[in-house]
C-alpha cells in the first residue's frame, strides 16, 4: 500500500525485535488506518464525527493494534491481513476510554494530553461516539477482504467476548466500579485487572494469531504470554498513576487513591507491587519458550510494558 512505504520498513521487516521501534512503526500505519476508516469531522453528524476524531487522534500508544501486529508477524500474516482487525483493536480501546472517563465513572477531565471527550462536547455526545466506535469496529473486522469469511466471524466473536461479558472489558469496568465501594482480596483484584484491561490485550493477541493460521499449541502459549502481559499492563498503569506526573502521563494522576480504586499499589503497597510485576514479567516471557519462532520481539514488548512511563 502506497502510503505505508515510507514507514513500513521496521514492520515489514521480519527480523524486528526492538519493541519501541516496533511501536513507533506501527502508530504511523494504524494512524493512517484510522483515519480511512474513521468518517470525516466534515461528514454528518458533525459533532458526533468531530468528537471520535478527537479522542483517537489525541495520541495514544496504539499498544493493542502493535500487539496484534508484532503476534501476526510472528507467526507469518502479511501486514495487509493485520491492519484493519488491529484498527478495530484501537476503536474499542478508544471507545473504552472515553465511557471510562465518563462523570458516571472515573469522572476524568484529562485523557491522552488534552480535554475528555466529554469535557469537550458534551455527555450525551461522548457517549455516542463510544457507542459509534465500538460499533465501527466490529464492521471493520466484518467487512475486511483480506481475511475469509469464516475467520472474520471467529475473530467478531473474540473481539466480542474480550469487550463484553461475562469476562470481557465491560464486565472489569463493573466490577472496577463496584470496589470503588467495599474491600476487594488480591485474588479479585487481579480478575478485575484481567478484565478490564488483560482481556482486550489477549484478545489483540490472540487475534494476530489468528489470522496468521498459528497451531493450537502455538494460539495457546499466546494466550498465556497475553494474559500476563495484560495483567502486567495494568498493574504498571496503577503503579503511573501514584508516581507519573500529568505532563507525562497524559491523565491526571492520583485519582485512583481519590477514588478509592481497587489498586495494586493500594492493596499491596509500591514496594510489593513492583515485586508482583517482576513475577508477571517472567510469567509472561516464560510463555513463549515453547513458540519455535523468532520471538524477540515479542520478548522485548514484555520488557518495555515492564519499564514503560507512560
Ligand atoms: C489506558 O490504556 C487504559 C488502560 C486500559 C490501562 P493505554 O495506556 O493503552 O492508553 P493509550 O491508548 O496509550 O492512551
Ligand atoms: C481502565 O482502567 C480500563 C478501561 C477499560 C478503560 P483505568 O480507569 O485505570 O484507566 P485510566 O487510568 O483511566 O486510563
Ligand atoms: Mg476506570
Ligand atoms: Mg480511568
Ligand atoms: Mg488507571
Amino acid at each position: 500500500m502506497m502510503v505505508h512505504s515510507s514507514v513500513s520498513s521496521v514492520v515489514k521487516n521480519s527480523v524486528a525485535t526492538d519493541a519501541r521501534e516496533f511501536l513507533a512503526s506501527c502508530r504511523t500505519l494504524i494512524d493512517a488506518e484510522l483515519d480511512r476508516l474513521i468518517p470525516k469531522e466534515s461528514e454528518s453528524p458533525q459533532r458526533v464525527h468531530r468528537a471520535i476524531r478527537w479522542s483517537v487522534f489525541a495520541g495514544g500508544k496504539r499498544f493493542r493494534p502493535a500487539l496484534l501486529t508484532a503476534v501476526g508477524q510472528t507467526f507469518g500474516a502479511r501486514l495487509d491481513q493485520l491492519l484493519r482487525t488491529a484498527s478495530a483493536l484501537e476503536m474499542i480501546h478508544t471507545y473504552s476510554l472515553i465511557h471510562d472517563d465518563l462523570p458516571s465513572m472515573d469522572n476524568d477531565e484529562l485523557r491522552r494530553g488534552r480535554a475528555t471527550c466529554h469535557v469537550k462536547f458534551d455527555e450525551a455526545t461522548a457517549i455516542l461516539a463510544g457507542d459509534a466506535l465500538q460499533a465501527l469496529a466490529f464492521q471493520t473486522i466484518a467487512e475486511d477482504e483480506m481475511l475469509a469469511p469464516e475467520l472474520r466471524i471467529q475473530l467478531v466473536a473474540e473481539v466480542a467476548r474480550a469487550s463484553g461479558i461475562p469476562n470481557g472489558m465491560v464486565a472489569g469496568q463493573a466490577l472496577d466500579l463496584e470496589a470503588e465501594s467495599r474491600d476487594v482480596k488480591g485474588d479479585e483484584l487481579e480478575t478485575i485487572h484481567h478484565r478490564k484491561t488483560g482481556a482486550l490485550i489477549r484478545a489483540a493477541a490472540r487475534c494476530g494469531a489468528m489470522i496468521a493460521g498459528a497451531t493450537a499449541d502455538e494460539l495457546e502459549a499466546i494466550t498465556s504470554y497475553a494474559t500476563n502481559l495484560g495483567l502486567l499492563f495494568q498493574i504498571t498503569d496503577d503503579l503511573l498513576d501514584v508516581t507519573a506526573t500529568a505532563e507525562d502521563l497524559g491523565k491526571t494522576p492520583g485519582k485512583d487513591a481519590r477514588a478509592q480504586k481497587a489498586t495494586f499499589p493500594a492493596l499491596y503497597g509500591i514496594e510489593a507491587t513492583r515485586a508482583q510485576l517482576k513475577t508477571v514479567h517472567t510469567a509472561a516471557r516464560n510463555a513463549l519458550e515453547t513458540v519455535a519462532r523468532e520471538t524477540r520481539l515479542l520478548q522485548s514488548i514484555v520488557d518495555f510494558i515492564l519499564q514503560r512511563q507512560v
